[in-house]
């Protein structure tokens, strides 16, 4: 029985793993459940999986949370220390780290510290402290499963196969709601049209991410990270079905791709069981009338791959001031402060006005993350 601590459980992701949980009550436990501040669904969570941990964002949210469960049974933490204790408990076996956003970094690095195998959702650990993470796992020797559909796929292609075989990774990227849109209707581009995706069913922060196509900028630096690739030997691919997880190409011409319907249980569910794989039943692609459509993706009217890609060469405290410049455009873009074309400029010009230096250690990389944030806040006022 391996027990689980899902990170995020209210979430998209979350939401799927507890799915997986449910469905295979033999094989794991939730033993802790962390959520930010939806109370109501944590306790419905509560209810049938019986957690022995849970954490909340606040001391006001345990308050609420109390309301609503019987007391006594299970411990409920917040805050920081909380979502700390929840990643690193004596008794937990895998982490499912599924926060969103700059939030998921320090109870993933204190996951790994710990020992704990990690399915990785929260790209972002990884864009913010990817040599550090990594060195991390190797020192500790923690498996680092992905949870991100796209690196499954490269996951499962590489399996067996000799690194110095492998001449590229391809990611594919479903394009995102606008990838049709003439650029001229993009300052017209409303919340509620980003958040509508066309293949996958996500938070509203990734949502966005797709819509620009930052998400795939993320994932880049991600696998850069996660597979030891350089970003030369990276590329995106749009493909608009999404049936195609992503591609591995070899030193001989070979390419394998791992294919599927888009639904995040498979990946979800990889990372939870590996090297064992789940009964699922889930539908097969419907190969009868499969009409594959591939593209390159358009930098032009997606700046913020460009900028990405731009960061991940440039390596250092980079992609964290990317990150964080992103995530500040993107909640201001939510809230109708600024138009959906200003958010690639908002990090561009965020970048621009960073100086770049090493990302040693946890320290230096929450100040680069605290003053590209802080300079995003001012270009957005
Ligand atoms: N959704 C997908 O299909 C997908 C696919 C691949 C990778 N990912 C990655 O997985 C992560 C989660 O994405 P998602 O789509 O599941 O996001 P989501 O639906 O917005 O859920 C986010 C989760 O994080 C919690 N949370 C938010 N802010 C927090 C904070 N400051 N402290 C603690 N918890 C906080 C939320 O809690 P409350 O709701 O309780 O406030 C919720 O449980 C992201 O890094 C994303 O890039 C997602």
């Amino acid at each position: 029985m391996k027990k689980i601590a899902v990170l995020g459980s209210t979430g998209s992701i979350g939401r799927n793993v507890v799915e997986i949980l449910k469905a295979f009550p033999d094989r794991y436990r939730a033993f802790a459940l962390a959520a930010g501040g939806n109370v109501d669904l944590l306790a419905r969570q509560m209810a049938f999986l019986h957690p022995e941990v849970v954490v909340v964002r606040t001391e006001a949210h345990v308050r609420e949370l109390q309301k609503l469960v019987p007391a006594g049974g299970c411990e409920i933490l917040w805050g920081d220390e909380g979502y700390a204790a929840a990643a690193t408990h004596p008794e937990v076996d895998t982490v499912v780290s599924a926060i969103v956003g700059a939030a998921g970094l320090l109870p993933t690095v204190a996951a790994v510290r710990a020992g704990k195998t990690l399915a990785l959702a929260n790209k972002e650990s990884l864009v913010m402290a990817g040599d550090l993470l990594m060195s991390l796992a190797k020192e500790k020797g923690v498996d680092i499963l992905p949870v991100d559909s796209e690196h499954s796929a490269i996951f499962q292609c590489l399996a067996g196969q000799r690194k110095r075989d492998v001449s590229s990774l391809l990611l594919t990227a479903s394009g995102g709601p606008f990838r049709n849109l003439d650029k001229a209707a993009f300052a017209r581009i409303r919340p509620e049209d980003a958040l509508a995706h066309p293949t996958w069913s996500m938070g509203r922060k990734i949502s966005i991410d797709s819509a620009t196509l930052m998400n795939k900028g993320l994932e880049v630096i991600e696998a850069m990270h996660l597979f030891a690739m350089p970003v030369e030997k990276i590329s995106v691919v749009v493909h608009p079905q999404s049936v195609v997880h992503s591609m591995v190409a070899f030193c001989d011409g070979a390419v394998m791709a791992q294919m599927g319907i888009p639904d995040m249980k498979g990946a979800i569910a990889l990372a939870l069981s590996w090297p064992e794989r789940l009964p699922l039943k889930m539908d097969l692609p419907d190969f009868s009338n499969l009409n594959l459509r591939m593209e390159a993706p358009d930098l032009e009217r997606f700046p913020c791959l460009g900028l990405a890609f731009e960061a991940a060469r440039e390596g250092g405290i980079f992609p964290t001031a990317l990150n964080a410049a992103n995530e500040v455009a993107v909640e201001a873009f939510l809230q109708g402060r600024i138009s959906f074309s200003r958010i690639a400029a908002l990090i561009s010009e965020t970048l621009m006005r960073t100086e770049n230096h090493g990302a040693e250690d946890l320290d230096c990389i929450l100040g680069a993350d605290a003053r590209a944030r802080s300079l995003a806040e001012s270009l957005v006022a």
